[in-house]
This record gives structure tokens, C-alpha cells and sequence, in this order.
């Protein structure tokens, strides 16, 4: 039997196609699953600082300085994760987000300037000014969970 290149290529499109079509629908639970996730991973590289901060841990540069680096990073992630529909399922999101988007991406913005401030003070090393930008990082978790997670 002679299938003919036309029809081959037409089916690998058809596959190429469907594939992209389903790789752009994400499913509001995976979206749940992933931002929360980036929460958890921002929360394992916070804590260790605050500990250091408060006189809790010895305080050690090179761990400050890493955690402050990925938090930088960290923080620019799990904006992309609140997409529409999702604010139903295992989640503790509130509507909210989604009524005032807008303001909601100042918050992740102001967490953004806020990382990027701590990774350039702990190079540092000056306790005073490191944790003056701890506090301030802080604050903006705070806030946004005040105003935009449930309990
Ligand atoms: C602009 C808003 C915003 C900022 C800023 C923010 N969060 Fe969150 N965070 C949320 C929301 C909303 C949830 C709930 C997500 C869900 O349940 O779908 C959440 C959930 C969490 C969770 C729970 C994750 C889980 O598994 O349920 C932790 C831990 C967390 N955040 C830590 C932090 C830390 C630490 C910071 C600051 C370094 C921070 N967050 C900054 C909005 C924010």
C-alpha cells in the first residue's frame, strides 16, 4: 500500500496542532498545584532569614546572600499561576484576586522590588540594613495574605 507524503503530513499536522491546543488549556487545579507550590519553595528560602534575622540561627552571609538570590527570582513566578476559573478547588485564593487583578499585581510587584532590594543589601552584610529590608520584604507577604488568602 503506497500512503502518499500529502496524507502523512497532513496527520502530523493535525497531531502537531492538537497537542499545542492542549498544552494552552491549563487546567485550573494543575494552576493551583503549581502557584502554591512556588509559595511553599519561596516560604523554604524566607524562613532560614527570618531566623537569622530575629538572632535565632547564627548568621551566616553566603546562605543570606543565595536565599535573597533565588527569592529575587522566586518572587517573579507565581503571578502566572492565578489564571481565571481557578479561584475554585484546593486553594485558599479569594475571589478577590481576580475582581482587583489589578491590584493584586501590585502586591507581587511590590514583593518583586522588595527581593530585589533584600539580594542587594545582604551582599552587605550590615545586620542593620539587612534587617530593615527583611522587615519590608516581610510586610509585602503579609499584606497580600491579609488582604488576598484565607485562613
Ligand atoms: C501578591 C500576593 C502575595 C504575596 C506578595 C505573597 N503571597 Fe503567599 N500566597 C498568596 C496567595 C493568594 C496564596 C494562596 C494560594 C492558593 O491557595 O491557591 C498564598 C499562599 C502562600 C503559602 C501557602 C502555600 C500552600 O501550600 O498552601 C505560603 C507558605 C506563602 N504564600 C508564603 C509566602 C511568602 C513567604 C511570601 C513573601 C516572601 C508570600 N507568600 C508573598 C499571595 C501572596
Amino acid at each position: 500500500m503506497k500512503v502518499s507524503v500529502n496524507v502523512i503530513l497532513a496527520s502530523l499536522l493535525v497531531v502537531a496542532f492538537s497537542s499545542n491546543v492542549i498544552a494552552d488549556e491549563v487546567k485550573p487545579e494543575d494552576a493551583i498545584k503549581y502557584r502554591k507550590s512556588v509559595m511553599t519553595v519561596m516560604n523554604w528560602q524566607f524562613k532560614p532569614l527570618g531566623a537569622m534575622v530575629k538572632g535565632d540561627r547564627p548568621f551566616d552571609k553566603d546562605v543570606f546572600i543565595k536565599n535573597a538570590a533565588y527569592l529575587e527570582v522566586l518572587s517573579k513566578m507565581p503571578l502566572e499561576g492565578f489564571i481565571a476559573g481557578s479561584d475554585k478547588g484546593e486553594t485558599k485564593a479569594k475571589p478577590e484576586i481576580w475582581a482587583e487583578m489589578e491590584k493584586f499585581k501590585g502586591g507581587m510587584e511590590k514583593l518583586q522590588a522588595e527581593t530585589a532590594k533584600l539580594a542587594q543589601v545582604s551582599k552587605t552584610g550590615d545586620m542593620n540594613q539587612i534587617k530593615a529590608q527583611f522587615g519590608e520584604t516581610g510586610k509585602t507577604c503579609k499584606a497580600c495574605h491579609d488582604n488576598f488568602k484565607s485562613k
